[in-house]
């Protein structure tokens, strides 16, 4: 069976870890059909196109989408990341970001495997708000968090179905319910309403200044996360930080209910002070690939990639993705 997949290489070191990606895959012998899209800062400057309606459209019909980055020096910072990843996680219904961390904290010797859900299409990322007197000394801006019942009920559900199904059966709800009391209340509760449902599932609460200490000092303590948007962005460039590096840390924005494709990113940004320069670690590109067949139904060659993932390759982009398509391949 062919899988149909829309790839957007983007802005920066994206296309070229994405390309790495899409050779692992094709090495571990699944067969995709790829289309290209040329969306990105690059295309926003030479024609305005960020993505349009149209080009969403196109994107409906696809299996799944596979992602570089995003993000332009000479953008202005948002134009392209609400435009397009925003827009595409919105539009797409991707309520789910899912982040894995497997590895050792610096210092540490043992290793975790914990996995953050983030919520990912309300919060404070859908824009609510506004500013007044732009560049007076009277200037107002506001910048909501829009919590619903039903979007956080959703993500949390998935979490705790995820969570049944991994050994330690164990889930974290993080938030900052001491100070954030509205959002917090609906989350605590919907959180409480839902674990109640799964006598089998431990349950933890953190608020998200203290989950940065245990995520560096006793990461050991997690297995499923489930956080609100903005926490679960800042917490998991964390996790990456103390699971190998940012380099490694891979992302599926998931839409659980399949009423589209999903979408699938490295963690990390478009790194213009090294793109075209061979140097990119292409290795969290290639771990999003593998959440990709994860969920396209392609298990087996997704647990083959991570182990070849597993032992550490170090060299340019295209030598690393050699290397390990060589070691799937085999
Ligand atoms: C991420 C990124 C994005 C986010 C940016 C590029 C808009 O940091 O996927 O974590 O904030 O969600
Ligand atoms: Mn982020």
């Amino acid at each position: 069976m062919t899988h149909n997949i829309a790839v957007i290489g983007g802005d920066g070191i994206g296309p070229d870890v994405t390309a790495e990606a899409i050779k692992v895959i094709r090495a571990a012998g699944v067969d995709i059909a790829t289309t290209e899209f040329d969306l990105g800062g690059d295309r926003y400057l030479r024609d305005g196109e960020i993505l349009s309606d149209e080009t969403l459209d196109a994107l409906r019909p696809f299996d799944s989408i596979l992602l570089g980055a995003v993000g332009h020096p000479d953008v202005k910072p948002g134009v392209i990341e609400r435009g397009l990843l925003l827009k595409m996680r919105f539009e797409l219904d991707l309520y789910i970001n899912q982040r894995p961390f497997l590895g050792t904290a610096p210092g540490g010797t043992v290793q975790h495997d914990f996995i953050v859900i983030r919520e990912n299409t309300e919060g404070p990322y859908v824009g609510e708000g506004g500013a007044l007197r732009v560049g007076t000394p009277n200037e107002v801006a506001t910048q909501g968090s829009v919590n619903t019942r039903f979007g956080v009920e959703r993500c949390i559900r998935y979490a705790f179905e995820l969570a049944v199904n991994r050994e330690r059966k164990h889930v974290t709800l993080v938030h900052k319910t001491n100070v954030l009391s509205f959002a917090g209340d609906l989350w605590q509760r919907t959180f409480d309403e839902v674990a109640a449902e799964y006598p089998q599932v431990g349950t933890a609460y953190n608020h998200v200044d203290a989950a940065c200490i245990y995520f560096v000092q006793d990461p050991h303590r997690y297995d499923v996360i489930v956080t609100d948007n903005l926490f679960g962005d800042i917490l998991t460039d964390l996790g990456g930080a103390v699971s190998g590096g940012i380099g490694l840390a891979s992302s599926a924005n998931l839409n659980p209910a399949r009423t589209g494709p999903s979408m699938f990113e490295p963690v990390h940004g478009s790194a213009p002070d090294i793109a075209g320069q061979n140097k990119a670690n292409p290795t969290a590109a290639i771990l999003s690939a593998a959440l990709m067949l994860d969920f396209l139904d392609e298990g087996v060659a997704a647990d083959r990639i991570r182990a070849a993932c597993a032992e550490p390759v170090t060299g340019s982009t295209t030598d690393v993705g050699a290397a390990i398509a060589a070691r799937v391949g085999s």
